[in-house]
């Protein structure tokens, strides 16, 4: 069983929650990922690792209660355990020697994954300028932690309740077509953001590092459910990835593969398991 040890509503929908897991924070990396069952019969859930504490033994993570088990894994507190924690799978983050600058951009929840790459980048001595987009101010998450780790900070919402108005994409135009000369740009969000901000670095032959967010089932490269097309050949985002150069993505073929069980899920709240006979 694995205990929560910190619960913290971060906006209406958005949770975070630590774990004591101490074989997993002893071996987390920036990049990776865990999946949990909240009990025997629940789905596997893959979250990327928002943050790990090695001396404390625990690790955090950062989900959006979007689904039957997000919603269910929220309604747990501090003191509750859950029956399973995988960990950590996927392939580290890989940093390019040389970085002087990066730009990092997260929108949304995808800024709880933009956090601890820029946090990474600014320990190791990497200029990093962090774009935080959301839909509006209400749902601004980890700002000050942002704000911190980052030498500039440039917030943006799409209706302009707080910081800048427009997407993400806005801004770092702005910025390179201003002259800033980026090493690379890590890009962690919606699909279609990253989508649209490997179109705004392609032109320039910036590196782009995306993190792949795929429907999984085992997380172990056995299913093929995690199945992305990269440079043309075939990928399992849980084990090659989840991070990828977004230049050789087919962002296209992933969201339709996202939207394919969308229908289900929204039928799960009510799904009654003819196994268990009640509902699972
Ligand atoms: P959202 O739809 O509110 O969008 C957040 C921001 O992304 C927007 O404010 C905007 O700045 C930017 N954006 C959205 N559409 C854009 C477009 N067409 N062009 C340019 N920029 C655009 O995001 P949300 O509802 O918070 O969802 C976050 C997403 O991040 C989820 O889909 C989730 O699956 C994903 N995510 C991924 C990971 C990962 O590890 N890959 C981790 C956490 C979340
Ligand atoms: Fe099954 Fe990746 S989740 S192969």
């Amino acid at each position: 069983m694995y205990k929560i040890v910190e619960k913290r509503e971060l906006n209406e929908n958005v949770t975070l929650m630590s774990f004591q897991a101490p074989y997993i924070a002893r071996k987390a990396e920036a990049g990776q990922f865990i999946i949990f069952r909240v009990d025997d019969r629940g789905e596997r859930i893959p979250l990327t690792i928002a943050d790990y504490d090695r001396d404390r033994g625990t690790v955090t993570v950062i989900f959006q209660k979007v689904g039957a088990s997000t919603k269910r894994l929220g309604m747990l507190e501090e003191g509750d355990s859950i029956s399973d924690l995988a960990g950590p799978l996927g392939v580290a983050t890989h940093y390019e020697d040389g970085l002087k600058k990066v730009a990092v951009i997260g929108g949304g929840v995808g800024c709880a994954i933009a956090y601890p790459q820029a946090k990474k980048l600014h320990g190791m001595g990497v200029s990093v300028d962090l774009i935080a987009g959301f839909r509006n101010k209400d749902i601004v998450i980890l700002e000050d932690e942002m704000r911190a780790i980052s030498d500039r900070l440039f917030m943006m919402t799409d209706d302009g309740s707080y910081g800048d108005k427009g997407f993400v994409t806005v801004k770092l135009k702005e910025l390179i077509e201003g002259g800033e000369r980026y090493d690379a740009v890590i890009a962690i969000g919606p699909v279609i953001m990253m989508k649209m901000v490997c179109e705004v670095t392609r032109p320039y032959g910036i590196h782009t590092l995306v993190s792949l967010n795929p429907i999984m089932v085992d997380g172990t490269g056995m299913c093929g459910g995690c199945r992305v097309t990269v440079d043309g050949k075939i990928k399992f985002a849980c084990v090659d990835g989840p991070d990828f150069d977004g230049h050789l993505v087919d962002f296209d073929e992933l969201m339709r593969r996202n939207n394919i069980y969308k229908d289900k899920e929204k039928e799960a709240d009510s799904h009654v398991c003819r196994l268990f006979g009640g509902k699972a």
